[in-house]
């Protein structure tokens, strides 16, 4: 098992380790400016009524949970787009378009932005590059400051385009008045332990994942579920198990298993679980077990990585905001912790396989075509 240090031998490792680094570094920037509604007022963007996120594959899961918090904080109707689908979206003019690409230079997502009928002045750039063609276009540039990324495989820009698009959302709320300053400064501490959390990540999967590779070597697919904002995370570790070890990997709402995919579980099937705090998955994970799968499950009692403090409590305590009536409740972040082991699990499974983690086969770090 290869040490995730900065001696680590690939770029995706050592990625990988910066992630706590890199959320404190784009804290300490943000975090003053956005319980005062500073960070959203000083883009110059106009008022909006809803919100849509685009952009491609990791780009995209981020966008999901960026999309999520804009109507946790403030009950914002909210979409994320797939950019190369883009050309079948209907916006109004009062909608404000966020389009999330690491490079700013992914063909699908500037051609998506002619392809969409967006009002004035109304989009804004969530990108790590400054200086890419993205950030020229758009109305308004915001600065997932990752630093450089090599790894064809996003993992601390996903981090990063979260925490940024989080604190955009939350300061924007403050800034229309929908949330109340006290409010979003208990939300921004709860984030200030996100980086505390993500190490606690490393370290835990460092100590299990190992021993859950040996297990899965030889699988042929995977599956990867989670509720609510878990089914991102799901989404995000089954693209990383993918694009790293060439093996199939879905991902699902747990609650979409017994609707056909349980049909796939089989003896020894591995079945990634993301835990949520209100305890439903484990009727999903008792159905998988029945059938021989191998569950491997992140933040519950129990869990073959119990990273969010080894019980579901943790979840309901890191920075839940009423979403309404219904009185659901939606993490600021999600379980964006729980990205961690999958992002090691995927690195650590390919390196057994003797695949080249930091260029995957038939992948580009920015896909400039179509
Ligand atoms: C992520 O691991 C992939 N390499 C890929 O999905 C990537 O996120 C996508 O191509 C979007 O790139 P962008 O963020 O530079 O637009």
């Amino acid at each position: 098992f290869l040490s995730l240090a900065a001696d680590d031998p690939d770029f995706m490792g050592r990625e990988i380790a910066e992630q706590p680094e890199t959320v404190e570094r784009i804290l300490s920037e943000l975090a003053p400016r956005v319980s005062t509604g500073d960070l959203w007022r000083e883009l110059g963007l106009p008022h909006f009524r809803r919100v849509a996120v685009l952009g491609c594959g990791t780009s995209l899961n981020a966008g999901r949970i960026i999309a999520h918090a804009f109507g946790a904080f403030g009950a914002i109707v909210n979409t994320a787009v797939t950019a190369s689908e883009a050309g079948a979206v209907v916006l109004d003019a009062e909608t404000l378009v966020i389009a999330a690409s690491q490079s700013g230079e992914t063909a699908d997502v500037l051609r998506a932005l002619d392809e969409l009928q967006t009002g004035r002045g109304r989009v804004l750039a969530l990108t790590n590059s400054m200086h890419s063609t993205l950030a020229r276009r758009a109305d308004g540039v915001l600065n997932c400051s990752a630093g450089p990324e090599i790894g064809v495989a996003a993992t601390k820009t996903f981090v990063a385009q979260v925490v940024t698009g989080v604190c955009l959302a939350l300061s924007a709320m403050v800034a229309r008045g929908t949330i109340l300053r006290a409010q979003a400064d208990a939300i921004v501490d709860d984030l200030r332990r996100t980086p505390d959390r993500l190490e606690n990540a490393i370290a835990v999967s460092r100590q299990w994942v190992p021993d859950i590779v040996e297990s899965v070597r030889d699988a042929q697919g995977f599956l990867f579920l989670g509720r609510g904002a878990g089914v991102v995370y799901a989404a995000e570790g089954a693209l990383k198990l993918k694009e790293l070890t060439y093996r199939w990997a879905e991902h699902y709402p747990a609650g979409e298993l017994k609707h056909g995919p349980l049909a796939l579980v089989e003896e020894g099937t591995p079945v990634v679980v993301i835990e949520s705090a209100d305890g439903r998955l484990s009727a999903n994970v008792a159905e998988v077990r029945s059938r021989g799968g191998r569950v491997i499950s992140i933040g519950g009692p129990g869990s073959s990585i119990p990273v969010v403090d080894g019980h579901p409590e943790a979840f309901a305590r890191s920075g839940r905001v009423s979403q309404g009536r219904g009185g659901n409740t939606f993490a600021a972040c999600g379980p964006l912790e729980s990205v961690v082991p999958m992002q090691i699990l995927a690195r650590e499974l390919a390196i057994a396989l003797g695949r080249d983690v930091d260029k995957p086969r038939n992948l580009a770090k920015s896909v400039t075509v179509e």
